[in-house]
């Protein structure tokens, strides 16, 4: 199989494996458990605290997210899924044959509808993107089985370290896939950024394919995110059992309680970790305390819900035209195709 290059991997655990059709290449840093822990007790040193989402996903987030994923009140993953069932001959048709480069691949689940349609092009080259190399491992496993003529290279990093570090292009124009509605996780100033980093990764003709939820009724999406069997709840407290694990912390999960709400005029669904009750909590990795007051709430996560028209501004603004919009019949959430200019 043909081997591909990484260009510029100073200061990152460069190591690629190859097996039949199988490439990784892990991106990942080595964490420098000093200067994570120092944002960490920053963002707890404001006023609201914040704790980064990125703490959601331990083994035991991952699994509650799946879960979430399936559950009756939380409509985009099935929502998208249907979009992608029915428009991914038609993108397609549009792009052409590409190289599919998915961001946050994971199972690569929703991925499928587009490896069907790309199929009619003979050779399909995919690269998953994840920072978990076992879940893009699991993924090429099946895939393989499902798809003949597929070479898979995976990028195990985050989103900026693969966009940083895509292999060097094959002849091929690319997609670059951003799927589930991630994009509403970074705030405003950064999905600007990460439009930018999008753009220069991307050469002229290549197209971004961007998965969204959108704006609706507060009853709608307050219910997404506060859902009847608490799968929500224990995915937002379990952030505190993974810093617990990872800086010897003292969390106790009982003197907090989730909450969601739409924030309407900001666009965004705001999830926070109430506080029940006034409390310390020791850091021993760290050397540090902090102190927690009842009635204080800590935001773990901003989930923002789009405007078409807005978005589509700041696509263009950072040299990403709108090819082609798909939605559900509610309009609840949409793919926008783009292509750089
Ligand atoms: C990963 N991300 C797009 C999800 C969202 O809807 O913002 C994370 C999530 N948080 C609570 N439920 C799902």
């Amino acid at each position: 199989m043909r081997r591909k290059k990484c260009r510029d991997l100073k200061n990152m655990t460069a190591l690629t494996i190859q097996a039949e059709q199988l490439e990784l290449v892990y991106l990942l840093e080595k964490e420098d458990l000093g200067e994570t822990g120092k944002q960490l007790l920053e963002g707890l040193g404001r006023s609201p605290k914040t704790i980064s989402p990125r703490y959601f996903y331990d083994a035991k987030g991952s699994a509650l997210f799946e879960q979430i994923c399936e559950l009756p009140e939380y409509y985009p993953t099935r929502t998208e899924a249907e979009i992608l069932k029915t428009v991914s001959p038609e993108i397609a048709e549009i792009t052409g044959n590409t190289e599919l480069i998915e961001l946050g691949s994971g199972s690569s689940t929703k991925t499928r509808f587009l490896l069907d349609a790309y199929q009619q092009f003979g050779q399909l080259d995919y690269v998953p993107v994840d920072v978990s190399a076992s879940i893009v491992e699991f993924a090429a496993e099946h895939l393989f089985q499902e798809y003949k003529n597929l070479s898979v290279t995976g990028l195990i990093g985050t989103y900026e370290q693969a966009i940083a570090h895509l292999p060097d292009p094959e002849d091929l124009p690319r997609m670059l896939v951003f799927l589930g509605s991630t994009l509403g996780n970074f705030s405003a100033a950064e999905s600007d950024r990460f439009f930018k980093q999008t753009r220069q990764s991307l050469r002229s003709g290549d197209y971004f394919l961007l998965g969204v939820d959108r704006h609706k009724s507060t009853d709608i999406l307050e219910a997404a995110y506060n859902d009847n069997q608490g799968v929500t709840a224990a995915f937002n407290l379990n952030m505190l059992s993974h810093l617990n694990e990872r800086y010897g912390s003292n969390f106790d999960l009982n003197n907090f309680r989730h909450r969601a709400i739409y924030n309407v005029s900001e666009r965004q669904i705001e999830m926070h970790l109430d506080c029940l009750q006034d409390h310390t909590v020791e850091f021993q990795d760290l050397n540090a305390t902090v102190e927690f007051q009842a009635g204080e709430s800590i935001l773990t996560e901003i989930s923002r819900k789009f405007e078409l028209g807005k978005l589509r501004d700041n696509l263009a603004m950072q040299g990403l035209k709108t090819v082609k919009v798909w939605g559900d019949r509610q309009d609840w959430f949409s793919l926008i195709l783009t292509q750089v200019i």
